[in-house]
């Protein structure tokens, strides 16, 4: 059996950064586990040693700080990088723009710079479908024109992506696999590790399952007079132990990809409403949710979902946890913290 690879993940506190360090963990790869706890909390931590258990390689540290990146690129001699680190609120981007193209664009040409000081060629990018703006049909594939960004956040993950392809050029040894996420939700079924909002959550599931759970009065759902079949925005809601294990697979394949850069959705392939979304929950959980519509949100897109077979037929990955599940392990994460 060949070794397994070392890899380093940058925001590994956050939601999808800690989601991922499990699942690698537990495939035996060698992790080391950085983040600056600007948006995460320090208590997902100690989930992801609860449900690997064993003690896990963590540093804090700033991606943008180049003595703090030698000093970990120096300790261990990496394969891979997965790249979590980055601001993602669409409405605070909007209120505070050069936060967010400070943070999310320095840390990632900063982590380049260390990557390529240090020699280590393969990097997984943290992209968004965001990248594609009010898609022209659904579902989208890779191949759909990227639209101009609704937002500073959908800004920087459209420069982060160009960064990227423009460096793959300069740089013949380097190979990036840059994950465009549909919506995860979720949460590990253990409930040690979820999605932890640090403020009012901006994204619908942690709304619903603080509302649920009695801490906010109630959910608006952000208009429902959309040209959908139920009037509200539809996506697709991946859960985040999917997510996590595409990089799993990312890492492992991407030396065979036939591009030294390749863009690859990641969802469920199915639209489901935001109405649906709600009623699915109150029906699996059993718990009632106080809601009402309210007018639409500015710069929401109105139907997306993901073309998943590119992810398919280069990573051999696909979903395989329904919304069911997803809100199930939502909603007991949310009881837990
Ligand atoms: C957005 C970004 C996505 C980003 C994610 C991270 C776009 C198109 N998508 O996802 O790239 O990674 O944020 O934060 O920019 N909703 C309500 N009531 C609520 C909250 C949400 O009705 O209280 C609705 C929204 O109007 C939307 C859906 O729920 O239709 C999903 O919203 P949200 O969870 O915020 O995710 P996106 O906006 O899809």
């Amino acid at each position: 059996m060949t070794a397994k690879k070392k890899i380093l993940l940058t925001g590994a506190a956050g939601y999808i950064g800690a989601h991922t360090a499990v699942e690698l963990i537990e495939q035996g790869f060698e992790t080391v586990l950085i983040d600056n706890f600007s948006n995460s909390d320090r208590s997902l931590l100690q989930g992801i040693e609860q449900i690997v258990k064993q003690k896990i390689n963590f540093r804090e540290g700033d991606c943008r700080d180049a003595a703090f990146l030698d000093s970990v690129f120096s300790k261990t001699k990496f394969d891979s990088v997965i790249h979590f680190a980055a601001f993602k609120s669409v409405k605070e981007s909007v209120l505070h723009p050069l936060k967010y193209y400070e943070n999310n664009i320095e840390s990632l040409t900063a982590l380049l710079r260390a990557m390529h000081r240090h020699q280590v060629n393969e990097i997984i990018f943290s992209s968004s479908c965001t990248v594609y703006g009010q898609p022209d049909s659904i579902p989208v594939d890779e191949k759909a024109p990227l639209k101009k960004a609704e937002s500073p956040y959908g800004a920087t993950k459209q420069m982060c992506e160009q960064i990227l392809e423009d460096t793959v050029k300069a740089h013949p040894s380097l190979k990036v696999v840059s994950l465009r996420y549909f919506n995860p939700i979720g949460a590990h079924p253990s409930a040690h590790i979820g999605e932890m909002p640090t403020d009012v959550p901006d994204n619908l599931v942690p709304y619903v399952t603080q509302t649920a759970a009695g801490l906010r009065p109630k959910l608006v759902v952000f208009g429902d007079d959309y040209p959908t079949p139920d009037g509200s925005c539809l996506r697709d809601f991946i859960h985040v132990v999917d997510l996590a294990q595409a990089h799993v697979r990312a890492v492992e394949k991407i030396n065979d990809l036939p591009h030294r850069i390749e863009y690859i959705n990641l969802g469920t392939g199915e639209g489901v409403s935001v109405l649906q979304l709600i009623k699915k929950f109150i029906d699996v959980t059993g718990v009632p949710l106080n809601y009402e519509i309210g007018p639409r949100r500015p710069g929401d897109v109105v139907k997306t979902y993901a073309d998943a077979h590119k992810a398919l037929a280069l990573l051999n990955w696909k979903t395989k946890r329904s919304l069911d599940e997803a809100l199930q392990d939502a909603w007991r994460w949310q009881q837990k913290i």
